[in-house]
């Protein structure tokens, strides 16, 4: 592991030297939030929508906005131009700070803030051209997904059985209707109509549900937020993923379902283009 720079409470830190304290909520209860974005050419991709998100994260479990919105991306830019590589992953993470072990919030706590940067490790050639497989899975994960929160261990369990199957990701259904995957969006394509499941309390909604429902209207491909049935997705024309370093991309198989024609199809073509396209801007 390169030992890059991150930020920690105010000060920029090799990533081996950077410590919290074991009392820290974050260790302790999972109590915080977090943010990924993704950097091209050394800019953030929508980075007004993911700060939006991460101060949306911070207001739904009462953490108080430690910086505004220029402090922010002061401190991202710090981090940013520490690293050497072009294309990057920032990851931002608050906690609601340090304080005697107990539940309920504090009466007084920092938050603590942390940023690092990675160089951003995007689908390979082989699984654009040929999609990628995923397994599905029961969602079991708490009823406050819509919060970006550091309690991903719903998460970790689902990306576990997804790399216990040598598969991509695993997509899950709450009684029977689609949520998300472990760590993306999913969509389906059925009779021209792209489809993705509302956002509500039962996804996180990514950066890209926005970003997908703009380049759906520009290049005129109908699009519809509704739930989906299991079956929907199984028998859909075309699914994919999508979520800040996944773009898009197209899922080819499900279990030991073949999706569609078994390629990415001509949808997720259009969007993998069209995103390509936004990127540039
Ligand atoms: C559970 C979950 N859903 C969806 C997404 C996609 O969000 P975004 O497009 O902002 O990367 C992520 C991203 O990590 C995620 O963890």
């Amino acid at each position: 592991m390169s030992d890059s720079l991150v930020y920690l409470n105010g000060a920029l830190t090799p990533i081996s030297e950077a410590k919290i304290p074991v009392l820290d909520r974050g260790f302790i209860f999972g109590d915080g939030i977090y943010e990924v974005i993704p950097v091209y050419a050394r800019k953030m991709f929508r980075s007004d929508q993911h700060l939006a998100r991460l101060f949306r994260s911070l207001a739904a479990i009462g953490i108080t906005n430690p910086h505004n919105k220029e402090e922010w991306l002061t401190l991202i830019d710090q981090v940013m131009s520490a690293h050497e590589a072009d294309d990057q992953m920032v990851y931002i993470q608050v906690t609601r700070g340090v304080a005697k072990r107990a539940h309920a919030f504090p009466q007084e706590a920092t938050p603590t803030v942390f940023i690092m940067t990675n160089p951003i490790v995007l689908p390979t050639a082989k699984a654009r051209e040929q999609g990628v497989a995923c397994v599905s899975m029961e969602d079991k994960r708490w009823l406050r997904c819509e919060i970006k929160s550091i309690s991903l261990l719903g998460n970790v369990l689902a990306a576990q059985n997804a790399a216990e199957n040598g598969v991509t990701e695993t997509i899950q259904f709450r009684d029977d209707y689609l949520t998300e995957a472990s760590s993306s969006n999913v969509w389906i394509v059925k009779n021209g109509i792209l489809m993705g499941p509302p956002t509500d309390n039962l996804i996180l909604e990514g950066i890209r549900y926005g970003l997908i429902q703009e380049l759906c209207a520009a290049h005129k491909i109908p699009f519809e937020a509704r739930r989906i049935t299991r079956q929907e997705v199984f028998s859909a024309d075309e699914v994919m993923l999508s979520s800040a370093t996944k773009e898009v991309l197209a899922v080819v198989q499900i279990d030991d379902q073949t999706i569609g024609k078994g390629v990415p199809g001509p949808i997720y073509q259009q969007l993998f283009k069209a995103y390509q396209e936004a990127k540039a801007v």
